[in-house]
């Protein structure tokens, strides 16, 4: 399938693995690359230069394909050397870079200098145009649905797609509550180029995470993710779970009042204990609800390839039969 993404990024197919904590190492990124989409390394998760350096030539050794790294900007006390991690990505010659969290623009320059094509990852029309204007090639339009920071405006894809394909000049995919190949046609129908996915990609036999973090996805449904965080401005969708269920309590009691130090034994550094060491109720975790979409633990390989025939059956047979 050629699309504008497919043909930014010199990839196959227009899918796209989007960064996650403590889940976008080199394997699975390599994996979605050799299966002909994009896979993404999340830099954060590697923190350092050097680490996420290494990470970097792990995944060339294990994939000769275009791949994409993240760089989540969140405000923080003691921030990670992005400039460092930025030098890394531009001499390892790494060809896209998926950027999240507040504005980029201070660090496009050396990006694009160096011939990285961008993707901006938001949840809104006007941050999509924000990112349009200081020179994204590409955004990634998310969800209400999406597992992650939603952000605070709460619009499903159904409504934020059609808007964002009304406003945009640059190509777009969707991300959020994307699973399939009907998920595929139906963004591209509301004007995406291409699908972003976290979620799903988590319950592949290639992620490198616990057996029991793919098996809660599997088990979930679509009721089972809160939003936690709403009153810090940081809303977060995350599968229910005890502590889930105690953050939510403490919300409810402390209200307004609420500072992230009241939280910190729920969100602070709990993903090494989930996604590595498999204990399930050690946090607060981001998932989609798509979730209820997701049946079982296919290779990438067998993920996208399915996705794709899906896809070519929905738009040459039962599309054309209407
Ligand atoms: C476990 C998990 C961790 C994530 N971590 C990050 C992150 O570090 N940076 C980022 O930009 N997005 C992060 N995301 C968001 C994903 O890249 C993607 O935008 C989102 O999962 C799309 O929604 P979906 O889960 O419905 O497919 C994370 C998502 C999940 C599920």
């Amino acid at each position: 399938m050629k699309t504008k993404i497919t043909e930014l990024f010199g990839i196959k197919h227009p899918i796209i693995q989007g960064g996650m904590h403590h889940v976008g190492f080199a394997e699975l990124a390599a994996a979605v690359s050799n299966a002909g989409g994009l896979g993404t390394i999340t830099g954060l998760t590697q923190g350092t230069p050097i680490k996420l350096a290494n990470e970097i030539a792990r995944c060339k050794e294990m994939t000769d394909k275009p791949f994409a790294v993240n760089l989540t900007f969140l405000p923080s006390l003691t921030p990670p050397d992005y400039p460092g991690l930025i030098k890394e990505i531009i001499d390892a010659g790494v060809p896209v870079v998926e950027t999240a969290g507040r504005n980029p623009a201070e660090y496009l320059p050396a990006l694009k200098e160096a011939g990285i094509k961008i993707i901006h990852k938001c949840t809104s029309v006007r941050h999509s145009l924000k990112a349009q204007d200081i020179g994204c090639d590409a955004v990634s339009v998310d969800g209400f649905e999406c597992g992650g920071h939603p952000g605070e405006d709460d619009i499903p894809n159904f409504i934020l797609l059609p808007r964002a394909a009304d406003e945009l000049e640059i190509p777009f995919v969707a991300s959020g509550g994307m699973a399939d190949g009907r998920s595929l046609v139906g963004a591209m129908a509301l004007g995406a180029e291409g699908m972003n996915m976290g979620t799903r990609f988590i319950a592949t036999q290639d992620a490198p995470v616990h057996q029991n973090v793919k098996e809660a996805i599997v088990n979930a449904s679509e009721l089972d993710t809160r939003l936690v965080m709403r009153s810090l401005r940081n809303t977060e969708r995350v599968l229910n779970n005890e502590a889930v269920e105690r953050l939510m309590e403490k919300e409810k009691a402390l209200g307004a009042d609420l500072k992230f130090e009241d939280i910190i034994d729920e969100v602070a550094g709990v993903y090494p204990k989930i996604m590595h060491e498999g204990t399930m109720e050690a946090g607060a975790w981001s998932c989609g609800m798509v979730a209820g979409l997701v049946n079982d633990i296919p290779t990438v390989q067998d993920l996208i390839d399915g996705i794709m025939s899906q896809a070519d059956e929905i738009i040459n047979s039962r599309l054309k039969n209407f």
